[in-house]
C-alpha cells in the first residue's frame, strides 16, 4: 500500500515535469528544429531514402506530440490541438507509406503537411 502510493507520487510528479517541459515547447528553436527536420524527410521522400525519410517522420511524431501537448494545456486552444494532432497522424502516415515503400502517397502526406504548417501559422503565428 504505502509502496503504491509512492510509486503513484512519483508518477504524478514525473506527469507535471512533463507537462512544464512541454508547455514550453512552441518557441523559435523548437520550431527551427520542426522545419529542418521537415525539409530533411521531405527531400529524402524525394530521394527515395526510406532510412532517413523514417528516421525524420518519427522524429517529426515526437515533436508535434509536443505541440499537441502544450495546446492542450494552453487551454482554449482547440484548433491548436487540432492541426498538431493532424500533423502526428501525417508524420505517422509518412512512416507508414515509407515503410511500403510508397513514396508517391509519402510525398502527399509530406505536402499535406507542409499546409498544416502553413494553418497554424496563420493562426497562431504573430509575424
Ligand atoms: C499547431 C501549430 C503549429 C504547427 C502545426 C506548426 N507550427 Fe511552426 N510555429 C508555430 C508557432 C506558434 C510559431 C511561433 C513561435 C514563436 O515565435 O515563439 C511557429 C514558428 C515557426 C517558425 C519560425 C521560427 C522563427 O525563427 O521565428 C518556423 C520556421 C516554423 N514554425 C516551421 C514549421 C514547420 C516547417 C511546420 C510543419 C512541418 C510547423 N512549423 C508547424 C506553430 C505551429
Amino acid at each position: 500500500m504505502h509502496k503504491k502510493r509512492l510509486l503513484h507520487l512519483a508518477l504524478t510528479s514525473l506527469l507535471a515535469m512533463t507537462a512544464f517541459t512541454a508547455s514550453g515547447a512552441v518557441d523559435e528553436d523548437f520550431m527551427r528544429n520542426v522545419e529542418d527536420t521537415f525539409k530533411s524527410a521531405d527531400s529524402a521522400i524525394g530521394l527515395k531514402d526510406a532510412k532517413t525519410a523514417t528516421s525524420d517522420a518519427r522524429e517529426l511524431e515526437k515533436l508535434f506530440k509536443e505541440v499537441t501537448d502544450h495546446y492542450a494545456q494552453k487551454g482554449d486552444a482547440a484548433e491548436g490541438v487540432k492541426l498538431s494532432q493532424k500533423s502526428v497522424d501525417l508524420s505517422t502516415k509518412i512512416v507508414t507509406t515509407v515503410a511500403a515503400k510508397d513514396f508517391d502517397s509519402a510525398a502527399l502526406a509530406s505536402a499535406e503537411l507542409g499546409r498544416t504548417c502553413k494553418t497554424c501559422h496563420n493562426v497562431y503565428k504573430q509575424d
